[in-house]
């Protein structure tokens, strides 16, 4: 008797998940979710999915002063402007950086806005908008080891985020110095964490993301690398997706009007090495 009760006990919860698995992923038949459903883009009032990466302060991390978790930051803010001026809602989904281009590809996002520089290797797979902030590379390490250059890191370990364009650009720095061992991680508070804890002797990051994290570290310190290749960051599409050409002329009366300007101000005040361009 006790074995049946177990066994209906079971199967009921089985049933159970299965349902409400079911009824929270609601799924059309082509594997697409069905409520705010990435389209190709193209009917107002509809809402938006953004992917993005949110372990990038200020561009997007998330805040939980409120007492709840929200995703907030630059790219939130233009994503926010340029939706509610062409009549969208925006559903923000948080994942790995290494995952946004794949989420495109599979229209699993509308668009990703992720401080993420626009490639040509990237532009194989997706469509770019325009550049609206530029950024440098720098390395970050502990505060009076002097690694001021990919040079001064020969034997030692770089911290990258995996698929961004310092995981290449530490890539080609171990052509030049090949002793170089480059550490790929997923999220850049785990690349801190390792360099605070001596598991990685620095950290190739953008100017505008690091100098957040040293002020919040004053063990840490920055040095500013020469620009090589690309920078800055542009928002992706899926390719063809006709809300590029939407989004595009939104993003440059922002830039021409100062509302770029406005919110670079709000954001990255004065510690901002870069700039909007137009
Ligand atoms: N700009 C760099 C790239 O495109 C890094 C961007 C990282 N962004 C992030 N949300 N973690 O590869």
């Amino acid at each position: 008797m006790k074995q049946l009760k177990f066994l209906l006990t079971m199967v009921f919860s089985a049933v159970l998940t299965v349902f409400l698995v079911t009824a929270c992923n609601s799924q059309a038949p082509d594997g697409t979710a069905t409520s705010g459903s990435p389209t190709a883009g193209g009917s107002p009032g509809q809402t938006l999915i953004m992917a993005t990466s949110a372990d990038y302060p200020p561009y997007e991390f998330v805040d939980t002063s409120s007492g709840k978790e929200e995703i907030i930051g630059f790219d939130v803010d233009i994503a926010k402007y340029i939706t509610e001026k062409l009549g969208y809602g925006l559903q923000i989904n948080n994942m790995d950086f290494n995952g946004l281009i794949p989420a495109l590809q599979a229209k699993r996002a509308d668009f990703v806005m992720a401080g993420m520089t626009p490639t040509e290797e990237r532009k194989k797979s997706v469509d770019f908008s325009e550049i609206y902030f530029e950024a440098k590379n720098t390395l970050v390490a502990k505060k009076g080891s002097n690694l001021t250059s990919f040079e001064a890191m020969a034997g030692k370990k770089l911290g990258v985020q995996l698929g961004s364009i310092q995981q290449e650009a530490a890539k080609t720095a171990t052509e030049k110095v090949p002793t170089i061992q480059v550490v790929p991680l997923n999220r850049i508070s785990e690349i801190i964490q390792e360099l605070k804890a001596g598991r990685i002797d620095a950290a190739l990051i953008e100017d505008t993301v690091a100098s957040g994290f040293i002020s919040a570290n004053p063990d840490l310190e920055f040095n500013v690398l020469p620009n090589e290749g690309e920078a800055g960051s542009a928002i992706a599409f899926p390719k063809g997706s006709p809300l590029l050409a939407e989004f595009n002329p939104v993003l440059k009366d922002m830039i021409d009007s100062g509302k770029m300007n406005e919110l670079v101000n709000k954001w990255f005040g004065d510690q901002r090495p870069g700039q909007a361009t137009s």
